[in-house]
């Protein structure tokens, strides 16, 4: 067992194969956190704990005389509200009586093998090969009667740890939850960094590392899904920590909506952290016998750097996490039809594109938006899920086979949570989005959306996806997202359950896509809102891949990937080639270039291949042989970032290992080019310093030691935007 409880001391202690987790019930009952860090044998850490008598520190009644006892300074796990806790708290709860008051006190633990269980949400799940250990502790309010259940799962060989809350209502009255974090936790010091990731549409996942200081900062989404603006991820770093060496504790929540991070330097130069759904828009009344399962965190140690987190993210996410029998399989290479046609298409075009994409070697054709309804923009029918044929003459069907007879695969995009003003499903059922009574309402992108907290709706868009895949071959689904919530109001619910409404959208959207995606296990999803807006685990555990976004000029991708690679495994990324001067950005970049930053994710095209040169189709036919050879190291070997570019702006390179270190790919870009410049070298990482590699395709080889201490030259004949990728494999001896 991962978790063992010392009676005598009162401390639970929950091990993973590097780490360390410890937490003590106090004299009082009050559940303190301990430690949790690097792995250690002692398992009596009472005297970190330090009482004193502190001015305006106020006493618990329970502590009698005992002016030293004051949950204003002491680290706690779950700190409860009203108590002399003026950090922010992990619970809000309104009692009956009005009062704001909750004070958890130990009331039981259980401890039990296998993994805890969160009905209606996402979460990690034990498969062979590892285990999971659980640990429960009820901590009950005596005087409401409610109980937060604290849940922890041990995933010992994975070295990561999940947690999740219960609020149980065991008492008479209604309670109304404000707040209920999926984690809290203290540090006894603030000597940390914060590193987030924020961003906006065509720009997500942007690195940022900025120190703790004094008071609040918080992240965190209150747009009703996860977001481009901050990612549900957060890493807290000591200060020396770099991507090789140092402590990291990384924080993910699995979670699609409105999320919060605060990391908060107290008066005492203490951290703490919480995380959880954002209390922003947030109230949940919990009748008597009831409760409210707060998402979960998975919570991960790395005392290996930035570097070393990542891999224990990239492992758990691919073989924990990620439902799809696809996470396991090779993804097929698609052209999609957006950037090639926007919505501007026939049946003829399509089957032109897809005609000259064979020559290219892609395996897979999707159709994007523009197929159903009337819509030949983005203002009409989105609700309206019947094939146009107008455009597509024999519907999906018809094309579907003719693609087939090509010997691709079909594919198909669908926004299913959005409606248009203008369909027939607005003028059906315009009580089915989200709107105010009596309040103009705001538009995004033209559309309303749909109330997923209706059961109805739900029903509805679980039939009528369901037929549309059942109606065609189709092995490939994009799944759209178009934008952010607003005008939050539901129908559906009673006057003080309104603060339930987004939270019951998020589970209206997994109820669907337990009835659609986990029904459809051959098919493959892919995620996406407006590019990266919904780039959360929640969503991988339903979705193998994720497009990234809707940027898809190469050099700003680099940026994107490089955010992205920190929690989320490489073959969660979709990634494309376009076309030049490239839509987003105007940018124009090579073929080459462009299909090395595409192979830092799963590879796809999205481009007229009727207006590609012979040449130009048997390059890309070449970029994908060589990324199918080389498909195993990218999508399931380690991820090294090789540089930040955020710091080095000459040039950005990565690299894939796989785990037995005997195959690396390296990819580099160059981003500035300087007159004169001095020789850069580049220096690997992940391989054996005992062995001996040599270059595909050249002679002679080098020592892992070699490679990774004085590096490589980067070729200084490369020009901006020029790139270089090169196979390294392991060889018996020196040559
Ligand atoms: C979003 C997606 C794009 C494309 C369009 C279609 O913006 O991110 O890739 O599918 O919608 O409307």
């Amino acid at each position: 067992m991962a978790i063992k409880y010392n009676a005598d001391r009162k401390t639970f202690i929950l091990e993973t194969r590097n780490s360390s987790y410890l937490m003590k019930v106090s004299r009082y009952g009050n559940l303190l956190h301990l430690y949790y860090g690097k792995k250690i044998p002692d398992k009596n850490l009472d005297f970190l704990l330090k009482f004193q008598d502190r001015g305006f520190s106020p006493n618990p009644n329970e502590a009698g005389n005992d002016r030293t006892f004051s949950l204003d300074f002491l680290q706690q796990e779950y700190s409860t509200d009203g108590k002399g806790d003026y950090r922010s708290p992990s619970i809000e709860v309104v009692n009956g009586d009005g009062s704001t008051i909750f004070s958890g006190k130990m009331a039981g633990y259980k401890i039990y093998k296998g993994k805890y269980c969160i009905k209606g949400m996402p979460s990690l799940r034990a498969v062979s090969g590892d285990t999971a250990d659980t640990l429960e502790i009820r901590l009950e309010d005596r005087e409401s009667q409610a109980a937060v259940i604290l849940g922890y799962s041990v995933f010992e060989e994975k070295d990561v740890i999940t947690r999740t809350v219960r609020f149980v209502n065991g008492g008479r009255q209604s309670l109304m939850l404000k707040r209920l974090m999926s984690v809290t936790l203290d540090y006894r010091d603030s000597d940390f960094d914060l590193i987030y990731f924020s961003g906006r549409h065509t720009m997500e996942r942007e690195f940022n590392r900025i120190p703790v200081q004094s008071g609040m900062h918080s992240i965190g989404s209150s747009r009703g899904t996860s977001s481009h603006q901050f990612n549900p991820f957060g890493i807290v770093c000591r200060k020396n920590t770099d991507e090789d060496r140092g402590d990291c504790y990384g924080y993910s929540l699995v979670y699609s909506g409105n999320f919060l991070l605060e990391a908060e330097q107290d008066q005492f130069s203490q951290l703490r952290v919480n995380m959880g759904i954002n209390p922003r828009d947030f109230s949940y009344r919990v009748d008597p016998g009831e409760e409210f399962q707060a998402p979960e965190v998975v919570l991960a140690y790395s005392d290996q750097g930035l570097t070393g987190l990542t891999h224990l993210y990239h492992d758990v996410f691919r073989e924990n996490l990620c439902r799809s029998p696809y996470s396991k399989k090779v993804r097929p290479v698609l052209i999609n039809s957006w950037e090639a046609a926007y919505f501007d298409f026939d049946e003829e075009k399509i089957l032109n594109i897809a005609r000259e994409s064979v020559a290219m070697g892609v395996d897979l054709f999707v159709l994007d938006d523009g197929w159903f309804g009337n819509r030949d923009d983005d203002n009409s029918s989105l609700g309206d899920w019947t094939v146009n044929r107008r455009k597509l003459k024999d519907g999906l069907d018809g094309l579907s086979e003719k693609i087939h007879q090509m010997g691709l695969q079909f594919g198909l995009w669908i926004e299913p949570e959005m409606v248009s003003e203008n369909s027939d499903l607005y003028r059906k059922h315009p009580d089915w989005c989200l709107k105010a009574p009596g309040r103009p309402m705001t538009r995004g992108r033209n559309q309303l959306v749909l109330d997923l907290s209706r059961k109805e709706v739900c029903e509805y868009l679980i039939q009528t996806i369901n037929e549309i895949l059942e109606s065609a071959k189709i092995e490939y689904v994009k799944w759209d997202m178009n934008r952010s919530i607003s005008d939050v109001w539901s129908g559906a619910l009673e006057k003080d359950r309104q603060g339930e409404a987004l939270h019951r959208y998020v589970l209206g959207l997994y109820y669907i896509m337990d009835n659609i995606i986990l029904k459809h296990p051959e098919i493959i999803f892919c995620g996406c809102s407006g590019g990266g807006g919904r780039y959360d685990p929640a969503m991988l555990y339903y979705q193998p891949q994720m497009w990234c976004s809707d940027n898809t000029d190469a050099i700003s991708r680099l940026k994107i990937q490089f955010g992205t690679s920190f929690a989320y495994p490489v073959n969660a990324l979709e990634a494309h080639v376009s076309v030049c001067p490239n839509h987003q950005t105007g940018r124009s970049v090579s073929l080459k270039t462009r299909g090395i930053v595409a192979m830092g994710g799963i590879l796809g095209y999205e481009l007229d291949s009727t207006k590609l040169s012979e040449e130009e189709k048997e390059f890309c036919r070449k970029q994908v042989n060589f990324y199918k050879k080389n498909y195993r190291v990218i999508a399931e070997g380690d991820y090294y970032r090789l540089t930040n570019p955020y710091e080095n702006r000459s040039f950005t390179a990565w690299e894939h290992v796989t785990k037995n270190k005997k195959k690396a790919l390296i990819s580099l870009v160059l981003t500035d080019k300087e007159s004169n410049a001095p020789q850069l070298y580049l220096r690997l990482k992940g391989l054996d310093e005992n062995a001996f590699y040599r270059v595909e395709g050249h002679r002679g080889s080098f020592s892992g030691a070699l490679l990774m201490n004085a590096g490589i030259p980067v070729p200084p004949e490369l020009g901006e935007y020029d790139s270089v990728q090169f196979v390294l494999r392991m060889v018996q001896e020196a040559e």
